[in-house]
């Protein structure tokens, strides 16, 4: 199947999605207050060769010139996350004005660029003085976020009309408050539980407050996914798959619509009650203008009696024999199609927009030239299966490329490459790769 941009229909948004810690670097800077990355980078052991964000792409300073680069590119959508410690160091309380300024400026400079800004609340990095009171484990944290979205909407929702509260929050909150392979590295079911609670809160009250004060605002959330499959075709494994995929795909969407946490298929839930408080269930949902996908690969589960409360471990791709990403990630576009019909056949789904979606491969520069082919057809397949999901009747609105430049990969550090455009640690030199060229030809169509 060949396709074009005008299969979409021309209010298909095409953008590009980044992240403040990942690129912005100025860790320090002009008052920012350190966030929970800021501190978990400096752990032993922790990141891939002790890499650490504070400086990364230096897009703090060289921002005016990537913006130039998205719209040579004819990239015109840029979602982007706010850092909370860098507009209100200690994460509530006292403005930096300088940070209001870095972000005034971003926004006004894409807007005489003709880039739409894409606001992303929160992408992971709390302010630590927050974290020092419990963080995502705490309740107040509705308050400390209902604040943050607050002084967002006053200083950028004149201009911003594209909101997007949280960044997979299954991801921070498993990753950073049960395995402790990302900040602020806490493990244990209980944490793990309470910070669900806290950012399901947070991720519908968030909205509430957008909607009263920001004036046409678009408001969405985004979430994680994965394409899930029982690895033998056995009731145990299909039993196992069913746990990982209410923990993976359904945990933080079904309350937001309405229809509480996902226990009946995931009994582990059930401690959930410890802190949920009478009245909650209704604050939970909230009607978004649309949600946000994210899905790069798909995941194989089998039942084991040795992992605690789930009984179930994903079959890692490099023990499977398939095509990897360096990530380690299954090459798999069919799994886009699948995750969008999920997603779709839900009963009061908004519209959905790909809000990320890339691969890691290994690049090359030859005579100054990257032909990174494997991501080029990585992406162009994964249009293909979101066409194929949109012709079946889901209501899919846009598709945003993980992502500009090569950056700071979390836990692995600088070695996972995921840009359109690679980057020179050294002399913050961007050359655009072959996959670049071929989205901005591909913008271009009419
Ligand atoms: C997603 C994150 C994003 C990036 C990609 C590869 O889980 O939202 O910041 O790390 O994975």
């Amino acid at each position: 199947m060949t396709f074009t941009k005008a299969d979409f229909g021309a209010d298909f948004k095409w953008g590009i999605s980044t992240a403040a810690y990942q690129i912005e670097g100025g860790y320090s800077s002009d008052g920012k207050g350190p966030s929970i990355w800021d501190k978990f980078v400096r752990k032993p052991g922790k990141i891939f060769q002790a890499h650490h964000g504070e400086v990364a792409c230096d897009f703090y300073n060289n921002y005016r010139n990537d913006l130039q680069l998205m719209k040579d590119l004819n990239i015109k959508h840029h979602r982007f996350s706010i850092s909370w410690s860098r507009i209100i160091p200690e994460g509530t309380g006292r403005i930096n004005r300088r940070g209001i300024d870095f972000y005034n400026r971003l926004i006004d400079h894409s807007l005489e660029l003709g880039i739409e800004p894409w606001l992303t609340l929160y992408h992971w990095d709390l302010p630590q003085s927050l974290e020092d009171d419990g963080g995502w484990t705490n309740r107040n944290i509705v308050q400390w976020f209902s604040n943050y979205t607050e002084v967002c909407c006053r200083h950028f929702g004149d201009r911003v009309k594209k909101w997007i509260i949280l960044n997979e929050p299954m991801v921070f909150t498993g990753g950073g408050y049960f395995l402790g392979v990302h900040a602020p590295g806490k493990k244990g079911l209980r944490s793990f539980l309470s910070a669900v609670h806290h950012a399901a809160l947070c991720q519908a009250e968030s909205g509430r407050i957008i909607r009263g004060l920001v004036p046409d605002a678009n408001i969405g959330t985004t979430f994680s996914s994965s394409h899930i499959e029982h690895y033998r075709p056995l009731q145990k494994d299909i039993i196992a798959a069913k746990k990982v995929d209410a923990l993976l795909n359904r945990l933080f969407l079904e309350p937001l619509l309405g229809m509480g946490y996902p226990v009946d298929d995931l009994k582990i839930l059930k401690r959930m009650e410890q802190v949920i408080k009478p009245g909650d269930e209704n604050k939970l949902a909230f009607d978004m203008d649309f949600i946000g996908i994210q899905n790069y690969t798909r995941e194989f589960v089998a039942h084991t009696p040795f992992v605690p409360f789930v009984k179930a471990r994903i079959i890692k791709a490099d023990k499977r024999n398939v095509v990897t990403t360096l990530m380690n990630w299954e090459v798999y576009p069919e799994a886009m199609y699948h995750v969008l019909k999920k997603f779709a056949a839900y009963k009061n789904i908004p519209p959905l927009i790909v809000t990320e979606n890339g691969a890691a491969f290994k690049d090359e520069i030859k005579d100054g030239k990257i032909n990174d082919h494997e991501r080029t057809e990585f992406i162009r397949d994964n249009i293909q299966q979101i066409l194929k999901a949109k012709k079946e009747g889901a209501n899919v609105d846009g598709y945003f490329v993980w992502t500009l430049l090569d950056n700071f990969e979390w836990a692995e550090g600088y070695y996972p490459t995921f840009g359109l455009v690679h980057v020179d640690f050294k002399s913050q030199k961007r050359t655009i790769k072959s996959s670049g060229h071929w989205y901005s030809g591909f913008l271009q169509e009419i």
